[in-house]
């Protein structure tokens, strides 16, 4: 059997193991006693994550003990969420920090690429476009958690969210007393009211510094709602009109002199600074809860990177003469994906990304995910060509960040050419790839063509995207199949931390220390190298044991070909541990365990324009220039981080950076000098009075090319195009080289096949300011389905092919929304009454039957839920007079239980409350009362008091939430 009549199939393994600004400041801020966007979204997302898991827990009669308040940090929600599982006392917390963070970032971005668009500030009275950028963003959110691309969800949520919170600070609703947020901002159904008119003025001059009582009264008096006025360029706004405020802000300079904006503490109206962040706080509360309903509590936890999740994989090769190894390794998958079964380690999604199969993805379940390995291990699929690569790209793009991938493959890639964009994404995601080669073993044991044979270089190009990640490339034979896997279980545990991995090429003896702290658990060192490597083991107690002890008092090892690895007994031994390495050949050697403590690390730049805020950075930082880095710990409170450095082991050279603490836990690092090759961030610190260090497992590179492409919208329509203006420059000691010259291949790459286009080259001319423009542009087919997503990798590479840097673009598509009415819930009735004392209410029931329906346009009920009551739920479908669907649900609950409050979700997430109340009656006496008086009223529409048609009911107490399908 020839290769190409192989399957390859590849499973990721989702590992658990993280300007000139207006507005509320972006990420940090320095005065000490302002809010900033950072700030306002983890208060928020914080809090409504604990709410969403207390109530889970009351749902399944769990304690849940947190205290809900500004108090909390990740850790205690992540603690407090998993708090019953008594086999997770190790807990990783990166998966939801990195989501937190990439929140941050989205939100934070809005003040970069759309710095002067007035709507997402709601800056100039823009209130209609700036509720459009909400409720449009809120129904992408949903469409992609939908889709289970929680990555994109993220994004856009944290994009929506900032303009959310600017209405606080830009308009005058905090000043008009309103103590609630505005939730027609989420509603596009319904009007916004008294919005001060085009020429009604709003403002009157400042005195002097002192904006306190600059709105008119007659604004105030008639509750008319306005916002300041913004421009950089010029001074001219309507008459009368408010402006934003601050010595950026032009249009403030001319009468109406002074501003209204509370973006700090310094601000125009920076007394009321906290108002409007406390505010703003609650109303991103609202939108949260907006979209917990539309996608349902656990959809809602993955969203916010609340789960443990991880693992299923691989690569394989599905001839009948492998079946040894293919029972094998689906034996082993099934095992970890059994296991993991309703417990929080459960996946997220499963992948499976067969090599170059179009019809991969989306991530599935798990019985789903079972059912396709099954098929793909039975049904051998012919001529599929060995496009690793392609699988790999696709695998990378649908995890979450920081995941484990394996890919199992005999055959060298035939799309070597994806290596850079692989390497873009594997740093942009730092996620960790190993491969698993069985080249050996085809041809040595199934005399198969040694058309898939691998070269030495095949083997390197592997090994190189194993080491970037922080991965390993293992070469697998039969006889070490088993040992290989146990790798993957090893990597695939939630809580995995590496404390340094290092390569030595060429090779020389060399002695590696490492600290042992408290906290780590299932210490593995895995080294490999020739046969002829040797090492030694010394502990922190003095204990030593050689290589030729496969069972000491230290380790004991076990070896698969060229790979060793060794379980290390680290018990009572924290301290500083030694491995004394003697090869002569190239040699790897890597230590991990298992630990809540971990930590991560984003690079970030300064924003221009003096403010001393920073923003994420993509792609690779400039040669020769300063790194900052935000690094966030993870899994304590309590840690002090001492160090963090740059490890660049080929020197070998370490530089230090400067650390400032910017609160939670995260720190900003600056580096003014960076190692020149390639690097890896470590750092060391002390917890509980036990020191303890931390590698990170991607690598770091540096560019001399300067590639920026920001797209002005993330979301794009089905069957529209999409341009990314992008600019190449050449950088000499991390500033741009005015006088550089040069040309530069430009390559694009998405993981959908949407058709893009990019000049092949840009050159940079003289006397152009050493920089060159271009445009990239997407174009998505019309026929893609709202919620899907697509990456798209932007390379530059200088013309000797020395050098690349790149941007990884993420989209969501986004149909337009016409569905904008919520479902419409009509009470039939609410039969028999129950006694007014409690001691008899379990030997009554009561029964609430209503008819709900998204009418006639609408897209249709798709879920009904129990928000609220301990009954159960039947539902059934019927036409209405209109054509309408109309959904019956009848609600049966012992008397014990007389509230009921039903959601109901519709095709595109909108959401509609339903409440019903059980009647009461003394025992014994005649139905007096009914909160829903609707029983001789058959199709009365429920007034506001009797159904809440809200979309966020915060403050109830649930105690059981039920999902029913109704389709
Ligand atoms: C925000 O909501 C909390 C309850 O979750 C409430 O106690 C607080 O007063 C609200 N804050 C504002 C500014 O409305
Ligand atoms: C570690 O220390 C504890 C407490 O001192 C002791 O009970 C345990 O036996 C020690 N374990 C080993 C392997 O020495
Ligand atoms: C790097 O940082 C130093 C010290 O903060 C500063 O003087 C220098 O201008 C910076 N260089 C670049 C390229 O930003
Ligand atoms: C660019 O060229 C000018 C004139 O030759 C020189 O003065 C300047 O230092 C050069 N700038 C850089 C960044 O090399």
């Amino acid at each position: 059997m020839t290769a190409s009549h192989t399957v390859k199939l590849l499973v990721a393994v989702v590992l658990s193991l993280p300007g000139l600004t207006d507005g509320f400041q972006p990420l940090f801020l320095f005065d000490g006693k302002s809010a900033t966007h950072r700030d306002i979204t983890r208060r928020a997302v914080l809090r409504k994550t604990a709410e969403v898991c207390r109530d889970m827990a009351a749902s399944e009669g769990r304690h849940f003990s947190l205290t809900i308040d500004d108090s909390l940090t990740v850790d205690k929600v992540q603690r407090s969420c998993f708090s019953t599982s008594t086999f997770m006392s190790l807990l990783s917390s990166v998966r939801f920090q990195t989501s937190l963070l990439s929140m941050y970032f989205s939100n934070a971005e809005v003040d970069i690429v759309s710095a002067l668009r007035k709507e997402n500030h709601f800056d100039d009275e823009s209130f209609l476009k700036g509720r459009d950028i909400i409720t449009v963003g809120v129904s992408a959110v949903k469409a992609s958690v939908k889709m289970k691309n929680f990555n994109t969800g993220r994004w856009t949520l944290g994009r929506v969210c900032h303009t959310l919170q600017d209405f606080y600070s830009h308009s005058n609703w905090v000043e008009l007393g309103n103590i609630a947020p505005y939730s027609a901002l989420i509603r596009p159904d319904q009007p916004l009211k008294n919005l001060a008119g085009p020429n009604t003025p709003t403002c009157g001059n400042c005195v002097g510094q002192n904006c306190g009582n600059n709105l008119l009264p007659e604004v105030l008096q008639q509750r008319l709602l306005t916002s300041g006025y913004f421009n950089i360029f010029s001074s001219s706004k309507p008459a009368g009109k408010c402006s934003h405020g601050g010595s950026f802000d032009w249009t403030s300079k001319q009468n109406p002199v002074g501003g209204i904006n509370k973006d700090d503490a310094g601000s125009s109206h920076g007394s009321l600074h906290h108002k409007a962040a406390d505010l703003a706080v609650n109303a991103t509360m609202e939108l949260l809860e907006d979209v917990r309903i539309a996608v349902g509590d656990k959809n809602f936890l993955r969203l916010m990177g609340l789960s443990q999740s991880s693992v299923p994989y691989f690569v394989t090769d599905t001839t009948s003469s492998m079946s040894d190894i293919i029972a094998e390794a689906r034996g082993i998958s099934f095992d970890v994906i059994d296991s993991r079964r309703e417990t929080h380690e459960e996946p997220t999604a499963y992948i499976l990304a067969p090599f170059n199969d179009p019809g991969f993805g989306p991530p599935t379940n798990a019985d789903v995910f079972k059912n396709n390995l099954n098929k793909f291990f039975e049904n051998g699929r012919g001529d599929i060509p060995e496009l690793s690569l392609t699988g790999l790209q696709l695998a990378l793009t649908a995890v979450p960040p920081s995941s484990e991938i394996f890919v199992f493959t005999d055959a060298p890639a035939k799309d070597a050419h994806l290596k850079s964009t692989i390497t873009a994404l594997l740093e942009s995601t730092k996620s960790v790839v190993t491969f698993m080669l069985t080249d050996a073993l085809a041809s040595r044991w199934h005399h198969r063509s040694f058309k898939g044979h691998m070269s030495k270089s095949d083997v390197q190009l592997y090994h190189d995207l194993a080491e970037a990640s922080g991965g390993q490339a293992i070469e697998v034979t039969k006889s070490t199949f088993s040992l290989a896997t146990t790798v993957i279980q090893d990597s695939s545990a939630s809580t995995k931390v590496t404390l340094f991995q290092e390569v030595r090429n060429p090779g020389k003896p060399h002695i590696f220390t490492f600290t042992v702290d408290g906290s780590l658990r299932n210490m593995i060192a895995y080294i490999t190298g020739a046969s002829s490597l040797t090492f030694s083991l010394t502990s922190s107690r003095g204990v030593s044991q050689s290589s030729s002890q496969p069972n000491g008092p230290l380790a004991s090892y076990s070896t698969a070909g060229s790979l060793r690895r060794l379980s290390l007994n680290t018990e009572n031994q924290t301290g500083l541990w030694q491995i004394s390495v003697n090869s002569k050949n190239p040699y790897s050697i890597k230590v991990t365990a298992q630990s809540s403590l971990n930590f991560i690390h984003n690079l970030v730049e300064a924003l221009e324009g003096g403010h001393t805020d920073f923003s994420l950075k993509e792609g690779r930082p400039l040669s020769g220039g300063n790194v900052t880095l935000l690094v966030s710990v993870t899994g304590s409170d309590t840690v002090k981080l001492r160090e963090v450095t740059l490890f660049d082991g080929s020197g070998p050279t370490e530089v230090a950076g400067s650390l400032q603490s910017v609160g939670s836990g995260n720190f900003l690092v600056t580096f003014s000098e960076v190692p020149a090759g390639k690097f890896v961030v470590r750092v060391r610190g002390e917890d509980n009075s036990s020191t303890f260090q931390r590698q990170a497992s991607t690598q770091i590179k540096t560019s001399s090319i300067s590639l920026t492409a920001q797209a002005s919208n993330t979301n794009i329509e089905p069957g529209s195009t999409i341009s990314i203006p992008f600019i190449v420059a050449a950088t000499t000691n991390g500033v741009i080289n005015t006088n550089a010259t040069g040309t530069f291949t430009m390559r694009i790459n998405s993981d959908r096949n949407y058709t893009s286009t990019s000049p092949s080259t840009v050159t940079i001319e003289a006397g152009s300011g050493g920089k060159a423009n271009g445009t990239v542009t997407l174009t998505v087919p019309a026929g893609a389905a709202s919620g899907a997503d697509v990456t798209l990798t932007i390379e530059a590479e200088n013309a000797a092919a020395t050098d690349i840097n790149y941007v990884v673009l993420r989209f969501s598509v986004t149909a337009k929304v016409t569905d904008v009415t919520r479902p419409v819930c009509q009470v039939v009735s609410t039969s028999t009454s129950c006694p007014s004392s409690s001691s008899f209410c379990a030997s009554s029931q009561w029964k609430f039957i209503a008819n709900l329906t998204d009418g006639i346009n609408g897209t249709g009920i798709e879920r009904v839920t129990i928000r609220q009551g301990l009954g159960t739920l039947s539902t059934s479908t019927v036409a209405g007079a209109g054509g309408e669907i109309v959904t019956v649900v009848t609600y049966s609950a012992s008397c014990c239980s007389q509230v009921v409050e039903l959601a109901a979700v519709d095709g595109v997430g909108n959401v509609g409350v339903c409440v019903g109340r059980a009647q009461q009656s003394a025992i014994g006496a005649a139905v007096t009362t009914a909160v829903v008086n609707t029983t001789s009223n058959r199709g009365q529409i429920l007034t506001s008091s009797f159904c809440l048609w809200i979309s966020v009911v915060t403050f109830l107490l649930w105690t059981h939430i039920n999902t029913i399908n109704i389709f």
